[in-house]
């Protein structure tokens, strides 16, 4: 297998330094946790392993030396580099990833920019970067975007590659809640829905996100599911939750590597007789630095006892500098530490120790392993590995302060769980980490620490490229088998053959698409033309569930037999309407009141009443209203007609009671009793089309159904345009 990752960040940045290029790591969550996989994978006797990592280089290089560098990095890295101007880079990665999506994600919408030229500019980063993807990809590959940088790629990626592409997609960052995702422009909140919905499988870290991005695609694209799975276009998609871990050995067994110990041992020098908390961020405004420094303060101020007995250090990864409120942060923060310094400090010990820079790995590991106390406050975070990293560096005593808004909080329910917010609350929570007993720490870190271990790194892109394949398979098995352009020949073909041949069309949503109202889903001049040329080619009939009233305005003048109601009534070619069931409507009278009072209570439902039923749409509802009330609505429709003669209909949108009698398959019983046909062609696109294909199953036929539901039908078809297109090469094909 070959995996391809693309996320925006690569795993070094480059920067020109005296030496010319240079490469710097980089830093965050997405870095940390992918390179560790990849490391883990090189030094594994894991054979067939490859992969290439496509991303953005951290700088511009000039013309001339791309190519040169792309050689070099990527034979020496598996590195793709993609190269993006600068002027496009700051309205792409400092303007609507970082000024629009990270804000408005992390539930600051006063911080958020809404401008239109950043969203252009997104969309074309977006596609420059499937076109990498694209240069590289074969179809045996396993595709797997990361990040709220990338997330038009996916549907990019499908509409080159097709159905069979492997295609995952993870968000690092937490996916808001509906009501904070609406606040984006309508457009650009679809094209990002429908940009993720080219994948396979999309994953997030915590339920409550998947269960969000969910919520987001029924409210604003109508798009239902069942426990995560959806169905969409011809393919089965997962959406499911991957809590991101660690490289959980690397850090527990660095506290054996002589560089950590001897950074160890120099803390241990410098801050004899010191309690230690430590805290590492990235410079971000999410990551509540200023709440945790003011409860620090707090803590100082009530806490008398433990002046000069507690140092608290701070380490701030430099980050995203172009975007103005990172600039502002870092002035925040320099003034409230050094007023925190200022006022409790002496001249032989100060409070808070601040390092503004990237830290190296074992330096890192010593400093958690040294510290009493992680104090890990953000105001929200989509996972925040370092409160695992300090744990997994933690043998004995340590003590972990974490804020319930970071999506690490799920898993961890044994740390010291706060409010970031609460600046008495984290006050509170650093007293009582330092002076809760030895045992009783060493036990939560013991249940954090196993869990941690197991949940790793190499588990989290196990269980996600497992669950990735099994989507694919889910696809295979939809039981669809879509007619292709060979069955379409075949079918022609047979057309021009026969001497008798019949037709049978449903008209909403397999001619005709859905509209908010049935009465303004007309059928345009071209429809018309189209069924007028194939009903003087054939027994054309439309069988549908309108009334007679409909299809007399609309398919009169083409020259088909109508069959209304299901096919409860019909009109032939020159004739005029006649009941072809017999049915007892008497239960109507009844069962409209049960249509009424539901009606009444979902807002834009309606009720139409027709010859031989009654009908409940809800096109237009608010779907999750919608959801609760029709299913409370059908269970009582079930048990008031158990022992009547009567039939509940669940269609597309609507509920509909009718006699049993009455079904589409009357129509070809209608015909096909009284001729002998040799060509025979029904399409239709829901359940009340499949009593029809049932009829026909052994009769030479050929039945299609629209759209990707299991069926009776022979084949499936994808769309109404595809439809469509088909019966025109078979009118073309009949002249
Ligand atoms: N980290 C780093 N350089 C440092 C300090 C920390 O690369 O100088 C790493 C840290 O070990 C962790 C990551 O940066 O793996 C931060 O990830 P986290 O999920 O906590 O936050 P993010 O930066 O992704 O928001
Ligand atoms: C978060 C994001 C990552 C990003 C990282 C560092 O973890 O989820 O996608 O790479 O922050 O941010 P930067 O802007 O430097 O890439």
């Amino acid at each position: 297998m070959r995996l391809l990752i693309a996320s925006n960040r690569l795993p070094f940045s480059v920067s020109r330094g005296e030496g010319g290029i240079e490469l710097k790591p980089s830093s965050g969550g997405l870095v940390s946790g992918i390179s560790s996989y990849l490391d883990f994978m090189r030094n594994s006797t894991v054979k067939d392993f490859e992969y290439l990592w496509i991303g953005w280089p951290g700088s511009y290089i000039e013309n001339e030396l791309q190519n040169e560098f792309s050689r070099k990095i990527s034979s020496q890295h598996g590195v793709v580099p993609v190269f993006i101007p600068d002027k496009e880079m700051d309205d792409f990665y400092l303007g609507f990833c970082n000024s629009t999506i990270w804000p408005l994600f992390h539930y600051f919408p006063t911080l958020t920019r809404f401008d239109r030229e950043q969203w252009e500019t997104y969309k074309k980063i977006n596609s420059a970067f499937a076109e990498a993807v694209l240069k590289v990809a074969s179809y045996d590959d396993v595709i797997w975007i990361h990040d709220y940088h990338l997330m038009l790629v996916p549907a990019m990626l499908r509409e080159k590659l097709g159905e069979k592409a492997k295609i995952g997609f993870f968000l690092h960052i937490p996916f808001p809640s509906f009501e904070v995702y609406r606040i984006m422009p309508s457009v650009w909140r679809e094209e990002i829905l429908k940009g993720l919905l080219g994948c396979d499988l999309i994953g997030f870290h915590t339920n409550e996100y998947a269960h969000s991005f969910l919520r987001s695609l029924l409210r604003i694209l109508g798009l239902p599911h069942n426990l995560g799975r959806l169905e969409y276009g011809n393919r089965h998609i997962k959406v499911d939750t991957f809590p991101m871990g660690i490289d959980f050995s690397k850090f527990d067994s660095a506290l054996g590597n002589r560089k950590v110990m001897e950074s160890l041992s120099f803390l241990g020098d410098k801050l004899k007789g010191m309690r230690v908390i430590v805290s590492v961020d990235r410079l971000d405004y999410t990551k509540g630095v200023p709440n945790r420094l003011k409860a620090f303060r707090n803590f100082l101020k009530k806490n008398t006892e433990y002046i000069k007995k507690v140092v608290l250090i701070l380490v701030i990864v430099p980050s995203r500098i172009g975007v103005d409120q990172y600039q502002e942060m870092k002035n925040t923060l320099d003034k409230l530490i050094s007023d925190i310094n200022g006022e409790f400090g002496t001249i032989d010990w100060q409070p808070i120790i601040y390092q503004y820079r990237h830290i190296p790995f074992e330096e890192l590991v010593a400093l958690y392993s040294h510290a009493d106390v992680a104090l890990i406050t953000p105001l929200r975070d989509g996972m925040n590995l370092v409160a695992k990293e300090y744990l997994a560096s933690k043998r004995a005593g340590g003590a972990l302060i974490l804020s319930e808004m970071a999506g690490a909080a799920k898993e961890l329910p044994e740390a010291f769980i706060i409010n970031p917010n609460d600046i008495d609350e984290i006050s509170d929570a650093i007293k009582r980490a330092l002076e809760t007993d030895k045992p009783e720490l060493d036990r939560n870190l013991f249940i954090m620490r196993e869990r941690i271990s197991y949940y790793n790194v190499l588990q989290w892109v196990k269980d996600f490229l497992k669950a990735l394949e099994k989507s694919r398979e889910e696809t295979g098995k939809l039981g669809v088998k879509l007619i292709n352009k060979d069955d379409k020949a075949r079918m022609i073909r047979d057309f021009q053959k026969a001497e008798k041949r019949i037709i049978f069309l449903d008209y909403d949503g397999t001619l005709a698409p859905f509209e908010k109202r049935p009465s303004s889903a007309v059928p345009d001049p071209q429809l018309l033309q189209l069924l007028s040329v194939l009903s003087t080619l054939s027994q054309l009939c439309i069988v549908s569930g309108r009334d007679s009233a409909f299809l007399d305005k609309y398919f009169h003048s083409t020259g088909a037999h109508l069959f209304a109601e299901h096919g409860a009534l019909l009109k032939e070619k020159n004739g005029s309407w006649q009941v072809l069931t017999q049915s007892d409507t008497g239960w109507k009278k009844q069962m409209m009141e049960m249509f009424k009072s539901c009606c009444a209570r979902l807002p834009s439902s309606f009720v139409e009443e027709k010859s031989f039923s009654i009908a409940l749409h809800h096109r237009n509802c608010d779907p999750e209203m919608a959801e609760l009330r029709i299913r409370e609505f059908v269970d009582d429709l079930v048990n008031y007609t158990s022992n009547l003669n009567l039939q509940v209909l669940q269609g597309n949108k609507v509920v509909e009671v009718r006699s049993y009698d009455i079904n589409k398959a009357n129509a070809g019983r209608h015909f096909l009793e009284k001729g002998d046909y040799d060509f025979i062609l029904s399409i239709g696109d829901d359940w009340t089309d499949e009593d029809l294909f049932q009829f026909l199953r052994d009769k030479n036929s050929w039945t299609l159904r629209v759209g990707l539901k299991p069926s009776a039908a022979k084949f499936n078809i994808l769309s109404i345009e595809q439809v469509r297109e088909m019966l025109g090469e078979i009118a073309n094909a009949g002249i």
